[in-house]
């Protein structure tokens, strides 16, 4: 594929802040025996991370606003482009030594999303794309999996844990879907549930409670992959509601109907 300016800006910045990740990510087994624990040393490995995002992208669009996970929003002199960024999806998974972790970026410019990038620093998986010029990993095109039926696919999903969300209706959601697919899976970093998707590797995924920046960079990889996403409702307010049900047009479709007899 050929790189576009914007895509190439976006690589960038997240190959040097996933440069630091690698490094804290490192560190962080050997913390996992003090008694302090790891904790404060990955929320500074995580605002570290946000902050070479943002000086890196601030050097090439000066004027872009921003919307990260640790800053929120920062509004720029061009209010109408807008980069969404999660410095470190996967937090948990990386305090505990997981290699299941990734930045994600997204471009989005009058509420669309343009361009995403989703690069998992420990397995160098680069996921991108950009409207109307297909999804990419690495440089080979990527397509949502052709699977039709329910009963032949891998489904991921977002298990709302302590204090969050409302865990009897994700039993009742995981119930009816349980019941009619070949595996569920739960990787712990939404990016890259969104990513994987898209890759064909897993054939659907929902999730409640996520955020814009969960899922800004994944939307755009995703279609760009030929796959589908609305919000849990069926509606296109994935971004501010925070909530998506995705895969490719059939598995998409019967997912949304089978969350909604729960
Ligand atoms: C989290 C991950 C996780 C999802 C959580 C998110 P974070 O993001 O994407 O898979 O279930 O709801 O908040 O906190 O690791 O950036
Ligand atoms: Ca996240
Ligand atoms: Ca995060």
């Amino acid at each position: 594929m050929i790189r576009s300016a914007i895509i190439t800006v976006m690589e960038q910045a997240a190959r040097k802040a996933g440069r630091t990740l690698v490094r804290d990510f490192g560190e962080v087994e050997n913390l996992q025996v003090s008694l302090k624990g790891p904790a404060n040393f990955v929320s500074a490995a995580d605002r570290r991370a946000e902050e070479i995002i943002h000086a890196e992208l601030s050097k090439t669009r000066p004027d872009f606003s921003f919307l990260m996970e640790e800053r929120g929003a920062v509004s720029g002199k061009d209010a109408s482009n807008v980069w969404i960024v999660d410095p470190l999806d996967g937090t948990t998974n990386f305090l505990h030594g997981i290699p299941l972790f990734a930045i994600s970026i997204a471009h989005v410019k009058d509420g669309v999303p343009q361009a995403g990038l989703i690069f998992n620093p420990v397995t160098d998986e680069l996921f991108v794309a950009e409207r109307g010029k297909g999804a990419f990993l690495h440089n080979r095109r990527i397509r949502v999996a052709a699977r039709r039926e329910l009963a032949n696919c891998v489904i991921t999903c977002g298990i709302p844990h302590r204090g969050r969300g409302d865990p009897a209706r994700f039993h009742r959601e995981l119930g009816a879907v349980q019941q009619q697919v070949a595996g569920l899976r739960r990787t712990g970093a939404a990016a890259l549930d969104m990513a994987w998707v898209a890759a064909g590797r897993f054939d659907g995924f929902w999730e409640r409670g996520l955020s814009a920046w969960d899922l800004a960079a994944g939307l755009v990889i995703l279609r760009e992959a030929g796959g589908f996403a609305t919000d849990i409702e069926g509606g296109e307010d994935i971004l501010d509601k925070g909530t998506v049900v995705a895969g490719n047009e059939e598995i998409q479709r019967a997912l949304l109907a089978l969350l909604r007899t729960a």
